[in-house]
Protein backbone atom coordinates (compact mmCIF):
# COMPACT_ATOMS: atom_id res chain seq x y z
CA UNK A 1 0.00 0.00 0.00
CA UNK A 2 1.52 2.64 -1.22
CA UNK A 3 -0.66 5.35 -0.15
CA UNK A 4 -3.78 5.28 2.52
CA UNK A 5 -6.60 7.44 3.50
CA UNK A 6 -7.26 8.05 6.66
CA UNK A 7 -10.41 10.33 7.51
CA UNK A 8 -9.99 12.87 4.78
CA UNK A 9 -6.80 12.71 4.35
CA UNK A 10 -4.11 10.79 1.95
CA UNK A 11 -1.04 9.67 3.10
CA UNK A 12 1.99 8.21 1.37
CA UNK A 13 4.58 5.41 2.66
CA UNK A 14 7.60 7.68 4.32
CA UNK A 15 9.61 5.33 6.35
CA UNK A 16 9.11 1.74 5.32
CA UNK A 17 8.53 -1.26 7.25
CA UNK A 18 11.72 -2.65 6.74
CA UNK A 19 13.74 0.71 7.22
CA UNK A 20 11.63 0.96 10.67
CA UNK A 21 13.17 -2.59 11.48
CA UNK A 22 16.96 -1.45 10.61
CA UNK A 23 16.57 1.61 13.11
CA UNK A 24 14.97 -0.16 16.06
CA UNK A 25 17.54 -2.95 15.98
CA UNK A 26 20.14 -0.35 15.98
CA UNK A 27 18.73 1.98 18.77
CA UNK A 28 18.43 -1.20 20.31
CA UNK A 29 22.25 -2.05 19.69
CA UNK A 30 23.48 1.37 21.12
CA UNK A 31 21.30 0.93 24.39
CA UNK A 32 22.83 -2.54 25.03
CA UNK A 33 26.21 -1.24 24.68
CA UNK A 34 25.73 2.17 26.57
CA UNK A 35 26.40 0.92 30.27
CA UNK A 36 22.82 1.15 31.55
CA UNK A 37 22.50 -0.94 34.77
CA UNK A 38 19.61 -2.80 35.16
CA UNK A 39 17.34 -0.26 32.87
CA UNK A 40 13.75 0.21 34.38
CA UNK A 41 12.08 0.79 30.32
CA UNK A 42 9.01 3.45 30.54
CA UNK A 43 6.94 3.44 27.16
CA UNK A 44 4.83 5.87 26.75
CA UNK A 45 1.41 4.98 25.43
CA UNK A 46 -0.53 4.55 22.98
CA UNK A 47 2.11 5.84 20.52
CA UNK A 48 4.64 3.83 21.40
CA UNK A 49 3.35 0.67 21.64
CA UNK A 50 4.71 -1.30 18.64
CA UNK A 51 8.34 0.87 18.90
CA UNK A 52 8.39 -0.57 22.45
CA UNK A 53 7.44 -3.99 21.37
CA UNK A 54 10.32 -4.22 18.79
CA UNK A 55 13.28 -2.46 20.39
CA UNK A 56 12.65 -4.88 23.59
CA UNK A 57 13.10 -7.84 21.74
CA UNK A 58 16.32 -7.14 20.80
CA UNK A 59 17.53 -5.38 24.19
CA UNK A 60 20.17 -7.69 25.94
CA UNK A 61 20.48 -6.14 28.98
CA UNK A 62 20.51 -8.55 32.13
CA UNK A 63 17.51 -7.45 34.60
CA UNK A 64 15.82 -5.24 32.65
CA UNK A 65 12.05 -4.18 33.41
CA UNK A 66 9.88 -2.64 31.07
CA UNK A 67 6.39 -0.57 32.26
CA UNK A 68 4.30 1.64 30.37
CA UNK A 69 2.45 5.06 31.20
CA UNK A 70 0.03 7.15 29.91
CA UNK A 71 0.51 11.09 30.55
CA UNK A 72 -2.87 12.76 31.42
CA UNK A 73 -4.14 16.35 31.88
CA UNK A 74 -7.23 17.56 34.39
CA UNK A 75 -8.25 20.85 35.21
CA UNK A 76 -6.79 21.33 38.69
CA UNK A 77 -7.62 24.48 40.91
CA UNK A 78 -7.59 28.16 38.75
CA UNK A 79 -4.43 28.72 40.48
CA UNK A 80 -2.67 25.40 39.81
CA UNK A 81 -4.24 25.22 36.19
CA UNK A 82 -3.80 22.33 34.19
CA UNK A 83 -1.94 19.29 36.24
CA UNK A 84 -1.00 16.21 35.13
CA UNK A 85 -0.15 13.00 36.08
CA UNK A 86 1.15 9.94 35.07
CA UNK A 87 -1.25 7.21 34.78
CA UNK A 88 0.12 3.18 34.99
CA UNK A 89 2.79 3.73 37.56
CA UNK A 90 2.03 0.85 39.64
CA UNK A 91 5.34 0.31 41.29
CA UNK A 92 8.27 2.29 43.63
CA UNK A 93 10.86 4.05 40.85
CA UNK A 94 13.08 5.42 43.51
CA UNK A 95 16.94 4.93 42.66
CA UNK A 96 15.87 3.26 39.21
CA UNK A 97 18.01 3.85 35.72
CA UNK A 98 14.94 4.59 33.55
CA UNK A 99 14.88 4.64 29.68
CA UNK A 100 11.99 6.74 28.25
CA UNK A 101 10.60 5.00 24.86
CA UNK A 102 8.64 7.69 23.22
CA UNK A 103 7.25 7.28 19.21
CA UNK A 104 7.60 10.81 18.11
CA UNK A 105 9.24 14.06 20.08
CA UNK A 106 8.11 16.73 18.65
CA UNK A 107 7.59 19.84 20.50
CA UNK A 108 9.18 18.40 23.59
CA UNK A 109 6.37 19.53 25.67
CA UNK A 110 5.12 16.18 26.33
CA UNK A 111 8.54 14.40 27.01
CA UNK A 112 9.23 17.59 30.04
CA UNK A 113 6.25 17.07 31.43
CA UNK A 114 7.37 13.18 32.05
CA UNK A 115 10.22 13.79 32.73
CA UNK A 116 9.37 16.12 35.58
CA UNK A 117 6.97 13.67 37.32
CA UNK A 118 9.85 10.83 37.30
CA UNK A 119 12.08 13.36 38.74
CA UNK A 120 9.33 13.58 41.60
CA UNK A 121 9.60 9.95 41.82
CA UNK A 122 13.51 10.54 43.10
CA UNK A 123 15.01 8.39 40.20
CA UNK A 124 18.83 7.56 39.96
CA UNK A 125 18.90 8.59 36.17
CA UNK A 126 16.83 9.35 32.94
CA UNK A 127 17.85 8.72 29.58
CA UNK A 128 15.61 9.33 26.28
CA UNK A 129 15.11 6.98 23.42
CA UNK A 130 12.14 8.18 20.35
CA UNK A 131 11.81 6.43 17.67
CA UNK A 132 11.32 9.76 15.90
CA UNK A 133 12.52 13.30 16.11
CA UNK A 134 11.44 16.84 14.49
CA UNK A 135 14.27 19.12 15.22
CA UNK A 136 12.57 22.16 13.97
CA UNK A 137 9.98 21.93 15.98
CA UNK A 138 11.92 21.36 19.00
CA UNK A 139 11.95 23.78 21.89
CA UNK A 140 13.67 22.44 24.97
CA UNK A 141 16.70 22.04 25.68
CA UNK A 142 16.08 18.61 27.17
CA UNK A 143 19.55 16.24 25.33
CA UNK A 144 17.59 13.50 23.84
CA UNK A 145 19.88 10.05 24.03
CA UNK A 146 18.88 7.66 21.50
CA UNK A 147 17.14 8.98 18.27
CA UNK A 148 16.07 6.97 15.78
CA UNK A 149 15.28 9.17 12.87
CA UNK A 150 15.32 12.83 12.63
CA UNK A 151 12.70 14.03 10.44
CA UNK A 152 11.13 17.41 8.81
CA UNK A 153 8.12 18.64 10.39
CA UNK A 154 5.51 16.45 8.73
CA UNK A 155 3.09 15.07 9.98
CA UNK A 156 3.38 11.26 10.02
CA UNK A 157 1.27 8.61 11.15
CA UNK A 158 1.45 4.71 11.36
CA UNK A 159 3.73 2.16 13.62
CA UNK A 160 1.88 3.26 16.37
CA UNK A 161 1.51 7.28 15.68
CA UNK A 162 -2.53 8.32 14.86
CA UNK A 163 -4.12 10.34 12.70
CA UNK A 164 -7.51 11.06 14.90
CA UNK A 165 -6.88 7.92 16.82
CA UNK A 166 -6.77 5.93 13.55
CA UNK A 167 -3.69 4.76 11.48
CA UNK A 168 -1.84 2.58 14.87
CA UNK A 169 -2.01 -0.31 13.09
CA UNK A 170 -0.37 0.02 9.73
CA UNK A 171 3.15 -1.57 9.65
CA UNK A 172 5.23 1.65 7.81
CA UNK A 173 5.08 5.20 8.42
CA UNK A 174 3.43 7.54 6.12
CA UNK A 175 3.04 11.29 5.73
CA UNK A 176 0.80 13.39 4.97
CA UNK A 177 0.42 13.81 1.10
CA UNK A 178 1.00 17.29 -0.48
P1 LIG B 1 5.25 17.07 21.70
O1 LIG B 1 4.91 18.26 20.84
O2 LIG B 1 6.71 16.73 21.63
O3 LIG B 1 4.76 17.28 23.10
O4 LIG B 1 4.46 15.86 21.08
C1 LIG B 1 3.22 15.52 21.59
C2 LIG B 1 2.60 14.30 21.02
O5 LIG B 1 2.04 14.69 19.79
C3 LIG B 1 3.47 13.11 20.68
O6 LIG B 1 3.72 12.26 21.76
C4 LIG B 1 2.58 12.43 19.66
O7 LIG B 1 1.60 11.65 20.33
C5 LIG B 1 1.94 13.59 18.97
N1 LIG B 1 2.59 13.88 17.68
C6 LIG B 1 3.54 14.81 17.41
N2 LIG B 1 3.86 14.79 16.11
C7 LIG B 1 3.07 13.83 15.55
C8 LIG B 1 2.92 13.33 14.22
O8 LIG B 1 3.58 13.76 13.25
N3 LIG B 1 2.02 12.32 14.05
C9 LIG B 1 1.27 11.81 15.05
N4 LIG B 1 1.38 12.25 16.32
C10 LIG B 1 2.27 13.25 16.56
MG1 LIG C 1 2.98 9.93 21.97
Amino acid sequence: MKTVKLHNKTFEVFIAETEISTIVHSMANQINISGIKNPLFIAVLNGSFLFAADIMRKINIPNCEISFIKLSSYLGTESTGEVNELIGLGQDIKNRNIVILEDIIDTGITLEKIILLLEKEEVNDIKVATLLFKPEAYKKDIEIDFIGKSIPNDFVVGYGLDYDEIGRNLPHIYKLKE
